[in-house]
């Protein structure tokens, strides 16, 4: 098998997400573990999301401090780096309100402006603050709760962070993050100082300063996370008992597929392959009628020999982010005997998408800038 590249700054296509747990040494989510989730928070987990999730570091103890009523928050992140968001980054925001409404626990956002400077050739800092903008307003209509949610961008939280970035910074070795995030020799030191400002938020002592944070400086860490941003919270894990906080926990989850294919990453540099939270209905709809279909190129094929929903991109898409396991099944096996076409497959999907894009927009046009500024907490 070809080598597959996953990195925070690279994905290439995903051959195996099996290969990638072991080579990153997490733990694969069982069954039981989701069970234990239900039965504690008293939440069913949606089907997707158990397909969402597929591995973690110590998402045990997150449950058994949640069993023993221990205090812990919920960190994850966006680098802003297009003006609309995709649907694949709906999912992680999606699945992180689900996870606070569940654990009822406070929740950080952070927003990797200087990530994306520093990474993103030729990205101004005016661009990319126009972009940190419209992102926030994105993110805030997954619907938080809004008195346990805060949303920062780096270049205006940095005096917060500094406290705990100069702590690792003292103590993390160069070749530990050359290592670690492959950079090399010649990479910029702005580029080598960054893990140090995704890794300063696993640690409740940055956060001092907020209301939901008073009194528990020491509240375990729990961070949701693309599987591709393991290696800054390896480093945090493994630096956490110098620093003298809970090892931050972990809950991996694979990446929404382009419309090219089911191995590959929606990503918002492929225009076409992408769907935006912002396109139209008529857009959505074109876009997945041009998805990749698992099913025979000739109709007359495709009623004798059937489909494969393995590699078909609507059906995969719609596995996503469908809760209803009965209807995913039977378009499934409905397709794999020949009796819905790839076009059926493909508008079907198209409808129950543009359902859910619909409702985002709906929510994002009510948000308003009183409850942007309460996430960012400048009143
Ligand atoms: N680096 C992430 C990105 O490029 C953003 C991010 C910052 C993040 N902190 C995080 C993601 C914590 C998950 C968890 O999108």
């Amino acid at each position: 098998m070809k080598g597959q590249t996953v990195t925070p700054f690279d994905v290439g296509t995903i051959t195996s997400y099996e290969k990638l747990i072991n080579e990153f040494g997490c733990t694969p989510i069982t069954n039981d573990l989701f069970e234990r989730f239900e039965r504690m928070t008293g939440t069913k987990m949606p089907r997707q999301y158990r397909d969402y999730v597929i591995s973690h570091r110590e998402f045990d103890v997150v449950l058994d401090d949640f069993e023993n009523k221990k205090p812990f928050y919920l960190y994850t992140g966006r680098g802003p780096s297009s003006s609309s968001m995709h649907l694949g980054h709906l999912l992680p925001f999606q699945f992180c309100s689900f996870l606070q409404s569940a654990f009822k626990v406070p929740l950080v956002i952070q927003i990797t402006d200087d990530e994306k400077f520093l990474f993103k050739k030729g990205l101004t800092m005016d661009e990319i603050k126009i972009m940190t903008v419209e992102n926030i307003r994105d993110i805030i209509a997954c619907d938080f709760d809004r008195d346990l949610t805060f949303i920062f961008t780096n270049t205006s939280f940095v005096s917060d962070l500094y406290p705990m970035v100069l702590k690792l910074g003292n103590l993390i070795p160069t070749s530990k993050v050359q290592s670690t995030f492959g950079f090399a020799a010649d990479t910029s030191v702005g580029k080598l100082g960054f893990p140090l400002m995704q890794c300063a938020p696993s640690f409740a002592e940055s956060f001092t300063g907020l209301p939901m944070f008073s009194g528990k400086p020491k509240m375990r860490c729990v961070i949701p996370c693309a599987i591709d941003q393991d290696p800054y919270f390896r480093l945090c894990r493994e630096f956490a008992g110098k620093v003298k906080h809970p090892k931050p926990a972990v809950i991996h989850t694979k990446f929404l597929p382009g419309l090219t294919g089911v191995n590959t990453k929606m990503s918002s540099s492929n225009t076409n392959e992408c769907i935006f939270l912002c396109d139209t209905a008529k857009q959505i709809r074109k876009k997945i009628n041009s998805a990749f279909s698992g099913g025979q190129e000739l109709l007359e094929d495709h009623r004798r020999l059937g489909g494969n929903t393995d590699i078909d991109v609507p059906h995969t898409l719609l596995t996503y982010f469908c809760s209803d396991t009965n209807w995913i099944e039977h378009l499934r096996v409905s397709f794999r005997e020949g009796n819905i076409t790839c076009g059926e497959m493909k508008n079907t999907v198209a409808d129950y998408i543009i359902s859910i894009v619909t409702k985002f927009q709906k929510s994002r046009s009510a948000v308003t800038q009183d409850e942007y500024d309460h996430y960012l907490m400048r009143k």
